[in-house]
């Protein structure tokens, strides 16, 4: 088990590409807190997994609430060891009619959330000398899409500061890396309709889009010491979509 007895936290646990790693995390050996806002499925998918996985209501936004966070995990876990640093939303529609309370919400979750949670695991990382940080930006942290100003500047902020955090903390033995999925079947998509699911689609050189489990495998291979050697990269888990044109 390549993650027998690590403590860690996954934000936005309860659903989609977090629960994926939530679970592959646990079947690895792994102690894990779900720390999310959903205060039924969090709570729900602890129950399932059993006493290995715990749920922690979080606002990533609100550093109150991580502080509190990191503070049940040193009651529950003693200590943290890896991070997921995955909770996020979504936004679409035209720049020049973007709300600024959407646009804020967006940077505030998807930025300075990662970045919050990223400080205090840090600190805590720090003192028990070294662990392992991934932080969920996309593939859209890599170039535009029109209707996303919102959400592609935060995951292209995401994508350089791991890269600053990855710098300034590597020779304190706590490793940080980007994950950058493609299109994943997840509820963040319930927004979009089947004919524009079906065009993202397409654009994947794999002709497809990434199911949860498939980026989770990725997250908990950085997360292990498979993964000893590498720090401010990005794992781009996108069937290819950022390959180029065929
Ligand atoms: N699904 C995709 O196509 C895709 C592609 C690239 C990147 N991503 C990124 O992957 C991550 C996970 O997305 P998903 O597709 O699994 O979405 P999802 O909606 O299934 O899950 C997101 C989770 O984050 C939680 N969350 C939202 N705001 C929060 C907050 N303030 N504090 C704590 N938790 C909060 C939600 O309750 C939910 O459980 C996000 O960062 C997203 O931007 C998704």
């Amino acid at each position: 088990m390549r993650m027998a007895e690590r403590r860690v936290i996954v934000t936005g646990g309860a659903s989609g590409i977090g629960e994926a790693t939530v679970r592959d995390l646990v079947i690895q050996g792994a102690r894990v807190i779900i720390a999310d806002l959903d205060d039924e499925r969090g709570p729900g998918l602890a129950e399932e997994l059993g006493e290995q996985v715990t749920y922690q209501r979080t606002d990533v936004a609100d550093e109150d609430s991580v502080t509190a966070l990191f503070d049940a995990a040193e009651a529950t876990l003693g200590g943290v060891d890896g991070l997921f640093n995955n909770a996020g939303i979504g936004h679409i529609g035209p720049s020049a009619q973007h709300p600024l309370t959407d646009w804020q919400r967006v940077i505030d979750i998807n930025l300075t959330g990662a970045f919050l949670v990223a400080k205090h695991a840090i600190a805590r990382m720090e003192a028990a000398e070294g662990g392992a940080i991934v932080n969920c930006a996309s593939i859209l942290g890599n170039f535009g899409q029109s209707q996303t100003a919102a959400y592609s500047a935060a995951k292209g902020g995401v994508v350089n500061l791991t890269r600053t955090l990855a710098l300034e903390y590597a020779r304190k033995g706590i490793r940080v890396n980007t994950v950058s999925p493609g299109y994943i079947i997840t509820p963040l998509l319930d927004a979009l309709d089947q004919e524009t699911k079906d065009y993202l689609a397409g654009l994947h050189a794999m002709g497809r889009m990434g199911q949860p489990e498939e980026v989770a495998r990725a997250v908990t291979f950085l997360l292990s010491d498979e993964a000893s050697f590498i720090t401010g990269s990005q794992l781009l888990v996108d069937g290819g979509f950022t390959a180029g044109k065929s």
